[in-house]
């Protein structure tokens, strides 16, 4: 029988559960998710409008499963998709790509988990490029932390809404000019993170030195000039954007430096503050993510202990 396909906004309860059981049949053969996070809450609750989902049936089973998100103005399109290992190498993937891809207006960019060799052998084929790959590391937060000193003239303190969005917004954009992703927030993305339940000042660690004993940084409206921050966060149990299944864990959401500072020892400083204040939560572990192509930010977290733990690849088609 041909494989049949069908495209849909939401599912039954039932359609969904299918959905689940092949995730987990593809997670246990590949030893990694084949769906992220927020394609998970999509599935359950039901996501953001436009988002499409793509159900592959062999005979009356679920074969394979596709999710394409075209709500992204500014990146383009994105998709995950998946076979289930019974049906693999028999031209699903293939069909289900070039479903996501019609959906998807031509236009796709395809996050593929564990780095695995048939994902990038199927992107290969159906003419995508390998453009992105972000590592997530982590570390135990069991064992102790070396301490280390601020440099000269530096002072640590939390950040405080009131007085330093505007300087954050600064250092940030000149932190992250290469990173445009990073880089480019506005007070908007900061005030929607700050709405967030995990958001907590005491976690977010400005490094400042005395207004007048430099030009490097940005000013804060508390008198003091911003030249670094880490900004951590704690993903809990009933936190909806939690890494699945695992108790309360520790990130290093964001650590940057102003170019005017870089290269003092004040990033391991910083990441240190932060992993400190996690260790002193209780927390047991700490993650984070990173580009592999950033390799003096894999060099510092590897000095601090953290080691790759998943990688997730990101190919695009034009
Ligand atoms: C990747 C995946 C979707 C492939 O599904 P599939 O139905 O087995 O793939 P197809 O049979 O359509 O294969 C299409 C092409 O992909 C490539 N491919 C598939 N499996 C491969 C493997 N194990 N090694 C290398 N290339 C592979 C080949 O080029 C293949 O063409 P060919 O059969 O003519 O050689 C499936 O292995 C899977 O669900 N993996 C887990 C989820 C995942 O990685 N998703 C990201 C996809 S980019």
């Amino acid at each position: 029988m041909k494989p049949r396909v069908d495209i849909r906004e939401r599912l039954s309860d039932q359609e969904v559960a299918s959905v689940v059981a092949l995730v987990d049949a593809a997670t246990e053969a590949d030893s990694v998710r084949p769906l992220n996070e927020h394609v998970m809450l999509h599935l359950r609750y039901g996501g953001d409008p436009g988002a499409r989902v793509v159900l592959l049936y062999d005979g009356d089973e679920l074969a394979g499963f596709a999710h394409v998100d075209p709500t992204d103005q500014v990146e383009g399109p994105s998709g995950e998709l998946v076979v289930h290992p019974a049906h693999r190498r028999r031209g699903l993937g293939r069909r289900l790509l070039e479903t996501a891809l019609t959906e998807s207006g031509g236009r796709l960019r395809l996050w593929a988990h564990g780095d695995r060799p048939e994902a990038g052998g199927l992107a290969a084929s159906m003419g995508f490029t390998r453009v992105r790959s972000l590592w997530q590391m982590r570390r135990s937060l069991f064992a102790p932390l070396p301490t280390r000193e601020v440099p000269a003239g530096v002072r640590l303190r939390a950040f405080d809404p009131a007085t330093d969005e505007e300087a954050w917004l600064k250092v940030n954009a000149r932190a992250f000019a290469h990173h445009p992703e990073q880089g480019s927030w506005t007070l908007d993305d900061l005030r929607r993170r700050e709405q967030e339940p995990w958001f907590d000042p005491a976690g977010f660690f400005l490094a400042v030195r005395d207004a007048g004993s430099t030009e490097g940084g940005a000013p804060t409206g508390a008198g003091d000039r911003l030249v670094g921050f880490h900004w951590t966060k704690v993903h809990g149990d009933d936190d909806p954007h939690a890494p699945h299944g695992h108790n309360a864990i520790g990130e290093v959401y964001v650590v940057g430096v102003d170019p005017s500072e870089q290269g003092s020892g004040l990033g391991k400083t910083l990441t240190l503050a932060g992993l400190c204040h996690l260790r002193a939560r209780g927390l047991a572990q700490v993650m984070l993510y990173v580009d592999e192509d950033n390799p003096a930010a894999i060099r510092l977290y590897e000095s601090l202990g953290f080691t790759r733990w998943d990688v997730d690849v990101m190919y695009r088609h034009s």
